[in-house]
């Protein structure tokens, strides 16, 4: 294989959600180099439709502070539903995913306030120095909502490539309203997920966590 494709493999091979970060923030200049790079996902008609806004700093520790409350009281408004339900073998999956990663963590399945104390990390950003949040400008819909799937892989391949790490978050766009109000993001925009990202915690058991894949023969037809 050519150099290239080699470090390509490994970069998306070496990529996996990451729930626990280090308080290191990321250069200026290493934010510019980085999103630069996400920026050239493609897009249909090269629209480009995405609206990120990257939040670090004594703005992250406001939401650090307020998010979990936000959605222990309830509050919750998301722009684009989710109930989390899933059936047959997406349901399977899911399953899995979410044994992987209590197993990992050693959290025995039964244990649920332990498992809910998992889950409420996603409301602290895994402790992140960053998180992306990735707007759908209006009238966007489905087609537009894949552009920012691919600048969001973009991106997570971007920061594997360098030794970092990240988390897409559905629960991010859990408190829809709130964020727009915090960060000041036109109501035209809507909250689609979060990224919490930057240096991995080494030592941390939720980061050993590695989901399986189906085989190519479950959802692969070649046609010839
Ligand atoms: C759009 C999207 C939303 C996700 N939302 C969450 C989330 O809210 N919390 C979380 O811990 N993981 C979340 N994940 C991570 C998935 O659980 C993970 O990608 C999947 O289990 C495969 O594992 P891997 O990313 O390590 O390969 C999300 C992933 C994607 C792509």
């Amino acid at each position: 294989m050519p150099d290239h494709a080699t470090a390509f493999s490994t970069v998306v091979r070496e990529r996996r959600s990451l729930r626990a970060f280090l308080p290191d923030p990321l250069s200026p200049a290493e934010l510019q180099a980085i999103f630069e790079e996400a920026a050239r996902a493609p897009s249909n008609c090269n629209t480009q439709p995405w609206v990120v806004h990257v939040v670090s700093g004594s703005k992250l520790e406001q939401l650090r502070e307020t998010l979990p409350g936000e959605f222990l009281a309830g509050r919750i408004s998301m722009d684009f539903p989710y109930d989390g339900t899933y059936q047959g073998v997406y349901k399977n999956r899911q399953y899995a995913s979410a044994q992987a990663l209590y197993s990992a963590m050693g959290i025995p399945r039964e244990d649920k306030a332990r498992r809910q104390e998992a889950f409420m990390r996603n409301f602290t950003f895994f402790d992140a120095p960053h998180v992306a949040f990735l707007f759908l400008p209006e009238p966007f819909g489905l087609r537009e909502a894949c552009d920012l799937g691919m600048f969001a892989q973009t991106l997570m391949l971007a920061l594997t490539a360098r030794g970092l790490g990240s988390c897409p978050q559905t629960a991010l766009g859990f408190q829809a309203d709130q964020l727009r109000a915090a960060l000041q993001v036109d109501p035209s925009h809507k909250l689609m997920f979060g990224i919490s990202f930057g240096h991995p915690d080494p030592g941390a058991a939720a980061n050993n966590c590695v989901t399986e894949r189906a085989s190519l023969d479950d959802f692969v037809i070649f046609h010839s």
